[in-house]
């Protein structure tokens, strides 16, 4: 069973990953830590407790960083509406928010784990990841694997070559890539062909209840805007991605590669630039 933090900004596709992580036998999800991504740290908060009473999830959520390091904040409002999760019913919060800041209770659990035993999940923008190696650096040598879902080594898509993830924060993503850990990066190369097609939504449908309804309702809104936006046929799963290969490695490959975060091109701010001759 891997245990994971889930660091997100939910967030259609956050949405998904947390419901796959609370669901499936092979993940035990020690937390969810928010931070300003897909919209405010206000509202993606809001919706990872919506989330969670939708499905019955009852494990802490803390509240984390509201801007990047560095540059200012950044919404996807284009893909995700206004309130960040757009289009299903979104319940009130059954629980309270843990009382920690995000960075404090992803420094805590690392600490308090057995080493080389908790998995980070970034999927939203890293600066909470970034802080918390920098306020406790024991975290680095300390987590079993850091999973990101950001980046690309062939595209971009907030801007031809920087993928959201990076392109909001590349300062956090720079340190967080340049640590001495074990991270891969799932980027949009993959994530694109990771697609909640008909044949995954007429299964869910057959599910039928509440958490079905609220995923097809999630598909449904975030597959129009990527049909309006990318001319995409239908959504993809990003962030379930890094999920998917906690639960099985097997469900895609990797390779080895240096991955530098480009902080200073006039046109490729937030480039992951990767070098596949060149092994970190
Ligand atoms: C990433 O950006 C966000 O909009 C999604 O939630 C995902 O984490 C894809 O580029
Ligand atoms: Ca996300």
């Amino acid at each position: 069973m891997k245990k994971i933090i889930i660091d997100c900004d939910p967030g259609h596709d956050d949405a998904i990953a947390i419901l796959l992580a609370a669901g499936n036998p092979e993940i035990d999800l020690l937390g969810i830590t928010t931070v300003a991504g897909n919209q405010t740290l206000e509202k993606i908060t809001r919706n990872a407790q919506s989330v969670c009473a939708v499905a019955g999830i009852n494990v802490p959520i803390a509240k984390g960083s509201s801007v990047p390091l560095v540059q200012k904040q950044v919404v996807a409002g284009d893909i995700h509406g206004t309130t960040g999760l757009d289009g299903p019913f979104l319940p009130e919060p059954t629980f309270d928010l843990d009382s920690r800041h995000a960075v404090d209770f992803i420094i805590d659990t690392v600490m308090s784990h057995e080493p080389n035993t908790v998995n980070l999940v970034p999927i939203g923008p890293l600066t909470n990841i970034a802080l918390a190696m920098r306020k406790e650096p024991q975290i680095i040598s300390r987590v079993e694997s850091v999973i990101v879902m950001g980046g690309a080594y062939t595209r971009g898509n907030v801007s031809p070559v920087a993928e959201f993830n990076i392109y909001v924060d590349p300062e956090a993503a720079d340190a967080v890539f340049s640590a001495d850990w074990p991270v891969t990066m799932v980027g949009l190369d993959l994530t694109h062909q990771a697609l909640a097609r008909k044949e995954l939504q007429d299964r869910v449908a057959a599910i039928g209840g509440d958490i079905s309804t609220f995923v097809l309702d999630v598909w449904e809104f975030v597959g129009s805007t990527y049909r309006e936006v990318y001319e995409f046929d239908y959504p993809p799963i990003h962030d379930a991605c890094c999920v998917a290969a906690l639960i099985n490695p097997n469900v895609f490959t990797t390779a080895r590669a240096e991955v530098k975060v480009e902080l200073r091109g006039e046109y490729t701010r937030g480039m992951t630039v990767t070098n596949f001759e060149s092994e970190p």
